[in-house]
């Protein structure tokens, strides 16, 4: 049985994986958690697949034995989607990925056309080619890379406004994917691929619509955390939830307030 205060650590290259720790809180509010970006590194999606499977598996792996805590979760479809065999063979806990949330979404498309937004690596994994055989082999899964909207979703989180420009060229690439537009065949359901995404929901609806219903895996994450940590007892201490960034300290600047608003104390270095 785990130690009350051993932390759950959440990672993620930047604030994406925040989404995760959202919907984590609701299902497990008393839960120490450590919240790792490794901001030195993002973004994860321009990155080659060695790049990125090197150096999540050595951070995690260090981390791990800094902090020992009681379960990982890699809060990124990129990093999980490329990196998740490699590091459950590094940590001795359980280690909860976050995947494209293919199979959701294949439960609820009517038209059979689903819209996938991801990173550039992302997009281009055989586990998504597998998700994608596996649950929605008789769909069509439109992919398109958006490497634009993390680095909104970055900014947004420290109170900048987000380019419209950039979720109108999502929309018109998956549209022209999709076809003539309105009808039978048209894009009912958007797979936000990538933790960051969620943190532009609102931007996102607007541009795509009533119509599209928007899917991410989030709240299917904290759930299956739970589920792992049935039965385990957690303390906090008083103390508030650890947000730790790689590389210099100052690329929390302007996080503060989504920080505090989330339970954090301020931003560590790693
Ligand atoms: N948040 C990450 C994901 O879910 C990726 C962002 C990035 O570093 O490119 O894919």
């Amino acid at each position: 049985m785990a130690d009350p205060v051993a932390p759950i650590l959440l990672f993620d290259s930047g604030v994406g994986g925040l989404t995760v720790y959202d919907a984590l809180r609701k299902v497990l509010p008393d839960a120490p958690v450590i919240y790792a970006a490794d901001l030195a590194g993002l973004p994860y999606g321009t990155k080659t697949e060695a790049q990125i499977a090197a150096r999540v598996a050595g951070l995690l792996g260090r981390m791990a034995e800094r902090w020992q805590p009681r379960l990982a979760c890699i809060a990124c479809n990129t990093a999980s989607t490329i990196a998740l065999g490699m590091v459950r063979d590094v940590l001795e806990i359980p280690v909860v990925g976050t995947v494209p949330a293919i199979k959701p979404a294949a439960a609820v498309t009517r038209t059979g056309t689903i819209g996938l937004v991801g990173t550039e690596a992302t997009i281009r994994q055989r586990y998504v080619d597998d998700l994608e055989t596996e649950f929605a082999g008789d769909k069509r899964l439109l992919r398109v890379a958006a490497p634009g909207l993390v680095q909104a979703a970055e900014a947004k989180l420290r109170g900048a406004p987000v380019d419209p420009a950039l979720i109108a060229d999502v929309h018109d690439r998956l549209a022209a994917m999709a076809g003539s537009g309105a009808g039978d065949d048209s894009i009912d359901t958007l797979v936000l691929a990538c933790t960051h995404f969620p943190l532009l929901a609102e931007e996102l609806a607007a541009a795509f619509g009533e119509s599209v219903q928007l899917v991410d895996g989030a709240a299917g994450i904290a759930r299956r955390i739970a589920h792992l940590l049935e039965g385990q007892s957690f303390a906090r201490d008083g103390s508030p939830n650890r947000f730790v960034v790689t590389g210099p300290l100052a690329g929390a600047n302007g996080l503060e307030a989504a920080l505090a608003a989330r339970g954090f104390g301020s931003a560590e270095g790693f």
